[in-house]
């Protein structure tokens, strides 16, 4: 087992302060290195390792044997991804949960080992291989590597809209449940999540606000999956699935506008239409709202949130923008930005139509 000091550490090297090159070529070997504990975890997740483990330590030939992985590999990628705070190595060969892998979990509601798949699908890592071509015209990496954009690539690719999906539905289960206790969701009837998934969200919201009716709006492709999800939480009664394009039109005449982590997959020019369809949605009605919920860049989450922005120009060729520029964006199409609320990594922007 693995014992580190306990200070003055970058990733467990002794830091010189002497040194400071040293120092700073740790830094940027550790930055590597977190490349390929990524890859290790995303393994770990395809072999469903994770799965194998309850409360009690198992020793890594047991985890061998149950899986048929080679004992001796296992073992060096368990003691990896414990060595950098993923499981715990309790004895020599000997493994247990903590509670970043218990996220590993493939059988768990908070599960996000769909997440950890997606990061490293094949489509992803095309993405990146192609990202430097990226800086030379700002189009995504996607369009570099496939010759056309996200989602016309994943309804192209065998199982790769369900891996997105499944992916979507990983990340947002823990924020939706805060989500859904963070804005005051009661003074409104209706309510429709635009490009909402497969009804992570909406299902929070059902199962927290009984009383209110649930719209999801979304693309043909994933109309089974999100009926199958609404079905499984039990409210299919009091939801109803849309199929459309959020760029020709919206359903009208509801209470409550949400657009979740969708908006940043656009350009301005794009989210402009996107916002106008959801403006026309609304009409006269000045009591109706639009929340925009979003990772939106500022200087508390700049080092992650900075980061995203990059995954997400690689991706759908799209970005992450400030508060300002969100402001910006609802003033030119019809809306005031009224209130702003944080909830876990994501912030909500209140919209008043004007
Ligand atoms: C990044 S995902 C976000 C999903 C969900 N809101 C969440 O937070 O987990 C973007 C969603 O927009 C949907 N979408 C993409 N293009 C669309 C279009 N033209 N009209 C409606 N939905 C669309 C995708 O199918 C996808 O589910």
């Amino acid at each position: 087992m693995i014992e580190f000091y306990p200070k003055n550490l970058i990733k467990g090297r002794i830091a010189d302060s002497e040194q400071p090159a040293i120092s700073a070529r740790y830094k940027l070997n550790d930055i590597f290195c977190t490349a390929w504990l990524s890859h290790a975890v995303t393994a770990i997740v395809e072999h469903k390792i994770a799965d194998l483990l309850n409360e009690k330590p198992v020793h890594v030939d047991e985890l061998s044997q149950i899986s048929g992985l080679h004992s001796p590999t296992l073992y060096r990628v368990m003691r990896a991804l414990a060595a950098n705070g993923i499981f715990v190595e309790t004895r020599s060969g000997e493994f247990a949960h903590n509670e970043v892998s218990n996220l590993l979990k493939t059988r768990s509601s908070q599960s996000w080992a769909a997440m950890a798949k997606m990061w490293n699908h094949p489509s992803c890592i095309n993405a990146w291989l192609n990202f430097a071509d990226c800086l030379a015209d700002g189009r995504s990496g996607i369009e570099h590597a496939f010759g056309k954009p996200l989602y016309e690539h994943l309804d192209e690719t065998d199982g790769a809209t369900k891996a997105f999906a499944d992916a979507m539905i990983s990340n947002s289960a823990q924020a939706s449940a805060a989500i859904a206790q963070g804005y005051d969701f009661g003074k409104y009837k209706t309510v429709v999540d635009i490009g909402g998934g497969v009804g992570t969200l909406l299902v929070a919201l059902l199962k927290a606000h009984p009383h209110l009716k649930g719209y999801l709006f979304e693309i043909e492709s994933l109309k089974k999956s999100a009926c199958n999800y609404l079905q499984s939480y039990d409210v299919l009664d009091r939801s109803e699935i849309v199929v459309g394009d959020f760029f020709e039109s919206v359903p009208s005449s509801l209470d409550l506008y949400l657009i979740k982590n969708s908006l940043w997959n656009w350009d301005d020019q794009r989210c402009s239409i996107i916002i106008q369809k959801i403006r026309d949605a609304i009409a006269e009605d000045i009591n109706a709202r639009f929340l925009i919920i979003e990772y939106v860049i500022d200087k508390e989450n700049a080092e992650w949130s900075t980061l995203y922005d990059l995954q997400i120009l690689n991706m759908p060729g799209g970005k992450a923008r400030t508060r300002a520029e969100y402001t910006e964006l609802l003033n030119r199409n019809g809306f005031a930005l009224e209130e702003v609320l944080y909830v876990q990594d994501q912030t909500i922007l209140v919209a008043a139509p004007i």
